[in-house]
């Protein structure tokens, strides 16, 4: 869509009904299927289940941030070429989200309860990047990213070993990951210094402290 050609309205309505579409489950029609290669559910005791539910709700509350983080990023960018080389991994973020919403539902568990907050902040941390420059926005997604691809690491790791759809999910979202942070890299995001660096993880882990139970 050419959000050039909408009017002030239009733009602003495309704008809340994508927010929406961030925050509440089952808005997101998924364009990919689950990566997984069997339709069947692994065997899982009531609290192997529940850990699991509370790392995939991490997984999913870090989509969310980085949908408000695209979404903030392409609000105040100062040109279309950001929002441009972004726009494929922000549609590749959108499977993340359906698939981590679905593994939930899977486990009879919900996303984390404060979803429109991690949206809202992370909206307003894209929209300040996006402000500073095209290189720091772009910059910042390419951290983001591979903050993120490390978690993933780390979940996988420390799922029970019979959860293989998760750790199968898991692992296409790692690999989709790490392709966003090329990109973003490619398109010029330049190094951050060391300070916002550790800035993002402390936030980051604030964040997975508060998913894992709520
Ligand atoms: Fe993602
Ligand atoms: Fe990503």
């Amino acid at each position: 869509m050419q959000l050039r050609l909408l009017s002030k309205t239009d733009q602003l309505l495309v704008s809340v009904d994508k927010a929406l579409r961030a925050i509440v489950p089952h808005s997101n029609p998924s364009t990919r299927p689950l990566p997984v290669s069997s339709d069947e559910l692994p065997k899982l005791s009531n609290s192997e289940a529940r850990h699991v539910a509370g790392l995939m709700r991490i997984n999913h509350t870090g989509e969310v941030c980085a949908q408000g983080l695209y979404h903030g990023q392409a609000f105040t960018a100062k040109n279309d070429s950001v929002k441009q080389a972004m726009q494929a991994s922000a549609d590749e973020e959108v499977d993340h989200l359906v698939w981590c919403e679905t593994r939930l539902d899977e486990l009879g568990s919900h996303p984390s309860i404060f979803t429109p907050l991690w949206y809202v902040m992370s909206f307003g941390l894209g929209a300040v990047a996006g402000a500073i420059s095209n290189e720091f926005s772009l910059g910042f997604v390419a951290e983001t990213e591979a903050q993120v691809s490390e978690h993933l690491q780390e979940h996988i790791a420390r799922l029970p070993k019979q959860d293989i759809r998760s750790k199968e999910i898991l692992a296409q979202m790692d690999i989709e990951e790490l392709h966003h942070r090329e990109l973003a890299l490619e398109n010029g995001g330049a190094a951050l210094s060391p300070t916002v660096r550790r800035t993002m993880r402390w936030l980051a882990n604030r964040m997975k402290d508060t998913a894992y139970y709520l």
